[in-house]
């Protein structure tokens, strides 16, 4: 079912009519859809039902606002974070340290303390040297620190090259031709409890192919780690699972992920981890926006919203494709270039493409902002950083502020020696 559907003519998340948000809170504001976030939760976990023992822990760089974690810490999700910053977020939402996975290229040794202290759950080590930190200073507050080694499979995930991970030449975990050694070396740290191994190859991924292809590269390796005495209890698989941005997409069904999993990890006998994203909130939000003018262009129109690149990057960063549709659509359509009030020609979500008629003054939404959407928003122009709301039934609530311009401006100063 699609939470942002049609009712008498005009789109609503839920129950709510979205004229009604824009209206009380004002856009561009992102709004979330908390059934949408539940349905999509249960249709990963339940796509998992074969794979025997799992854990899952949601990837909250994805969107990592407090109510949304909340919503899927009542899923039974735990967390795969990224920063200090995000740690804090995850049990801020009632997370159980015991549920949070710390990955990251570079985890300073701060942030391992402060992951050592809270007890979380497991930290994926991405290079030797992290890894003998780590059990140091674990061993320092008396503490054994779980972990598992990521290991680079060198596969081509055939996404974007900027959110590629899992190709030797990328900045992510260990060369799979030297983790064996490197898991010899740390295996037996004081401090350290090296329990497994770790892979994420990248991210919207439409094809299980190279999935399956690192998966069975991680199998072997786990075989080879017991031929060599060590205990594998726990192996993570990571995120990755693309989601329709626009028609003819085809991501994978989270079942059909789910029977790859079973069938290729069957004889593992290990707790099988998994970091998802994208696949749980990014149908789950969208952008709403204003158009502010629709101005003649040479080819196409250009219909300048109110939201811009500094509140969704994705077009801007990765030429990301975004659905647009009117909040209450005539039924008319016009081709046309969307594009925000930023002053650069790549503020442009969309080029000479059929669309619902707009005109001045008419809402309209982005869809699949979800995920990678208010997180990467930044206040660029000085314009303030984008609301957003969580929509559950009939009812909605702001579930992070519009932060004004003039209170940015506000933590800046002039230094009374210039
Ligand atoms: N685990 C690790 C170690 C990751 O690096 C990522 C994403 C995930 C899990 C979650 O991946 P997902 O299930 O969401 O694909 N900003 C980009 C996406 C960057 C993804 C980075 N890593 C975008 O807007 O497309």
């Amino acid at each position: 079912m699609d939470h942002f559907a049609l009712v008498d003519g005009e789109l609503h998340c839920e129950a709510v009519p979205l004229s009604r948000i824009a209206a009380e809170v004002g856009t561009p504001v992102y709004v979330y859809s908390a059934n949408a976030l539940r349905t999509q939760a249960r249709r990963f976990r339940d796509g998992l039902k074969g794979a025997g023992r799992v854990h899952l822990a949601y990837a909250i760089k994805a969107n990592p606002n407090i109510a949304v974690l909340n919503v899927l810490a009542r899923e039974g999700y735990g967390a795969d974070v990224v920063s200090g910053g995000e740690m804090a977020r995850a049990l801020a939402a009632g997370m159980p340290a015991a549920d949070i996975v710390f990955s990251g290229v570079g985890k300073t040794r701060a942030e391992l303390s402060r992951g050592i202290g809270a007890e979380i759950g497991q930290f994926n080590i991405e290079l030797e040297e992290e890894g003998v930190v780590l059990a140091q200073l674990a061993a320092a507050q008396g503490k054994t620190a779980r972990a598992v080694l990521r290991v680079n499979p060198d596969v081509d995930a055939g996404t974007h090259a900027k959110i590629s991970t899992g190709k030797s030449e990328n900045k992510f975990g260990v060369p799979i031709a030297e983790a064996a050694d490197i898991f010899g070396r740390l295996a037996g740290l004081n401090g350290l409890n090296l329990r497994g191994v770790a892979i994420h190859i990248g991210s919207q991924l439409l094809d299980l192919g190279p999935l399956e292809a690192a998966y069975s590269r991680i199998g072997a390796f786990v075989s080879e780690l017991r031929a060599r005495g060590h205990t594998i209890t726990h192996v993570d698989l990571g995120g990755g699972l693309g989601v329709n941005y626009k028609a003819g997409d085809v991501p994978p069904d989270p079942a059909d992920f789910g029977a790859m999993v079973a069938r290729v990890t069957k004889d593992w006998d290990v707790t099988l981890m998994f970091e998802p994203g994208r696949v749980i909130t990014g149908n789950a939000g969208v952008l709403l926006t204003e158009v502010i003018w629709v101005k003649p262009g040479v080819t196409s129109p250009y219909v300048i919203v109110d939201a811009a690149m500094n509140d969704l990057a994705r077009p801007a960063l990765y030429d990301a494709w975004h659905d647009f549709e009117a909040v209450r659509p005539s039924g008319e359509c016009m081709v046309a270039n969307i594009a925000g009030p930023v002053c650069e020609t790549g503020d442009t979500f969309a080029r000479d493409r059929e669309i619902d008629v707009v005109k001045s003054g008419d809402l309209a939404i982005f869809r699949t902002a979800g995920a990678y959407g208010a997180t990467m928003a930044s206040t660029y122009n000085s314009r303030p950083l984008v609301p957003e709301v969580l929509v559950d039934g009939d009812r909605y609530a702001v579930v992070a502020d519009r932060i004004a311009a003039e209170t940015i401006l506000a933590a800046e100063r002039v230094p009374d020696w210039l």
